[in-house]
């Protein structure tokens, strides 16, 4: 991905060249991938992000704020900003403390610096300005205003889906006893952006951003946001016979939903009050095993990829549990549940400081009030 953004920036340099009448050994000399600006490590934080300045007034969040108040406050409220200190975050951290985690969730160099010194407060900015923006000490952007103060480094790419790559985009790594990467495996552990450039909105103008774009620019909601996850995806019931027909759709996600986390999960389950022992269940994830390259190999998906439907039939009779006296006229209850961990309901030692799912749907009907299928 990246290679392939820097090349397309590459190939407006080429076309100055071939007007002056380079020849063609030339052109492909001039091709060499050129690595943005933002790019300072391969992707699957084998490292951490190097930026080149130990200046508070680059690093911490909070003076950045001084000018720009509107952009840090909604980044304060981003999973950006929560990633060290979030309540799943930190229940695994803290469970198994390997630096490669750190590399991501407190990614620059001077947080690793701090937290190896027992942590601070520019460890718990998580992924703040700094993290996205300075490189080799100075400022990287797309576009520099021509009122700003700062020494800008451009590089149109930034933001790009290449660029969120750094991060969203990465195989098993393989760990060594200290937790530090070894090596990356061949075998996908977050695959948002090639789900994205493989799906429908690949060639959206604005890549991420078209549905990641806020008002100032730095929400980035997603799996924690309600409205979010209200808009990804479309339930629908209906009743034929003795059967219940449920269908859901990815009408509004750029990628596979769920995406990112490898514990990421949803659940639709139907079920009658009275015989809740014949509940009906549906898994969308993915399930892995042991790989040969020292990774884990996908070998089950059942995720929901853009504009895909997954319909399902359910038999009335199995929701009653085999109760052939039970009453057909009881309501049933559907839910569809997005669980952010591996564990929905964790054992009590081990409650997150935070929800473990939310729910997307929710809908209790009596069979006669559910709408008849249409042939
Ligand atoms: C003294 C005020 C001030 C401070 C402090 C400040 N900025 Fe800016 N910055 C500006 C102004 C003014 C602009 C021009 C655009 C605008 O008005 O938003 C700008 C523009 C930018 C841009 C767009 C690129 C450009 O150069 O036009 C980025 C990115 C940026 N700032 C990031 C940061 C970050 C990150 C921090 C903290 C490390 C920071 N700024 C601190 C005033 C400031
Ligand atoms: C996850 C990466 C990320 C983080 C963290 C981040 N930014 Fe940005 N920032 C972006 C992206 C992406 C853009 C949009 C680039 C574009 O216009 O294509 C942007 C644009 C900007 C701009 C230019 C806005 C404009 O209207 O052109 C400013 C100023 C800025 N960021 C400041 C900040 C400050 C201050 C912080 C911390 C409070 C911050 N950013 C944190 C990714 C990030
Ligand atoms: C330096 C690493 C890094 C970069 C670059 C980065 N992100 Fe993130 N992003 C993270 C981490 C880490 C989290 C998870 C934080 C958490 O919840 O623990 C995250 C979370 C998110 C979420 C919220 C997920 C949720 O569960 O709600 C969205 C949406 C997102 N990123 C989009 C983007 C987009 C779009 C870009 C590119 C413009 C980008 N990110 C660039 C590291 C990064
Ligand atoms: C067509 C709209 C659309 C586009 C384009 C899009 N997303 Fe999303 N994204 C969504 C929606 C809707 C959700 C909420 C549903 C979910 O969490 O899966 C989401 C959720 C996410 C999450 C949170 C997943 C989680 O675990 O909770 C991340 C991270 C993310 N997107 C990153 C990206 C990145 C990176 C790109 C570009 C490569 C991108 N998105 C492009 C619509 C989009
Ligand atoms: C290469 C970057 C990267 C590394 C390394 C990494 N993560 Fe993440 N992590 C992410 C991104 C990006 C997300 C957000 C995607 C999503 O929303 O599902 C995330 C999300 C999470 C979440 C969900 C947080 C939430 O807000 O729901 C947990 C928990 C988590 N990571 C734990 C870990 C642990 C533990 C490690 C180390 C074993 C680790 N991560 C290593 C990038 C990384």
């Amino acid at each position: 991905m990246s290679v392939g953004a820097a090349r397309a920036i590459a190939l407006v340099a080429v076309g100055a060249l071939v007007a002056c009448g380079a020849g063609r050994d030339r052109e492909v000399e001039a091709v060499a991938p050129v690595t943005p600006a933002w790019q300072v490590r391969a992707s699957g934080g084998m490292t951490a992000i190097a930026v080149g300045t130990d200046d508070p007034a680059l690093l911490d969040a909070g003076r950045c704020r001084e000018c720009h108040e509107a952009i840090a406050d909604e980044w304060a409220g981003s999973r950006h900003a929560l990633a060290w200190t979030n309540g799943l975050f930190q229940r695994e951290y803290s469970e198994a403390p390997k630096p490669w985690c750190v590399n991501c969730h407190a990614p620059i160099e001077p947080q690793q610096a701090q937290l190896a010194a027992g942590g601070g407060a520019l460890v718990d900015q998580g992924v703040n300005c700094a993290t996205c923006h300075v490189r080799s000490g100075a400022l990287v952007a797309a576009r520099r205003a021509p009122t700003s103060p700062h020494a800008t480094t451009v590089d149109p790419t930034f933001g790009s889906p290449a660029f969120c790559a750094d991060c969203h985009e990465f195989t098993f790594p393989v760990l060594g006893r200290d937790g530090v990467p070894v090596r990356m495996t061949g075998h996908p552990m977050q695959a948002t952006v090639s789900s994205f450039a493989a799906g429908p909105y690949a060639r959206e103008a604005d890549g991420c951003m078209t549905c990641h774009g806020s008002r100032h620019g730095h929400a980035f909601a997603g799996g924690h946001d309600a409205d979010m996850l209200g808009a990804a995806l479309e339930v629908t019931w209906c009743t034929a016979g003795e059967q219940l027909q449920l269908a859901v759709t990815n009408i509004n996600a750029g990628h596979v939903v769920p995406t990112g986390d490898i514990h990421r999960h949803l659940l639709l389950r139907v079920w009658r009050s009275s015989t809740p022992a014949g509940v009906w269940e549906a898994f969308f994830g993915r399930r892995f095993e042991q790989a040969d390259d020292g990774g884990k190999r996908t070998v089950w998906d059942s995720g929901l990829e853009p504009r895909e439907t997954k319909r399902f039939t359910v038999a009335l009779a199995a929701l009653a549990d085999g109760d052939a006296d039970a009453d057909a006229a009881e309501p049933l209850n559907l839910e569809l549940v997005y669980v952010y961990v591996a564990d929905e309901f964790p054992r009590r030692d081990r409650v997150p400081t935070e929800p473990t799912a939310a729910t997307m749907v929710r809908w209790r009907e009596a069979p006669a009030a559910i709408p008849r299928c249409t042939p």
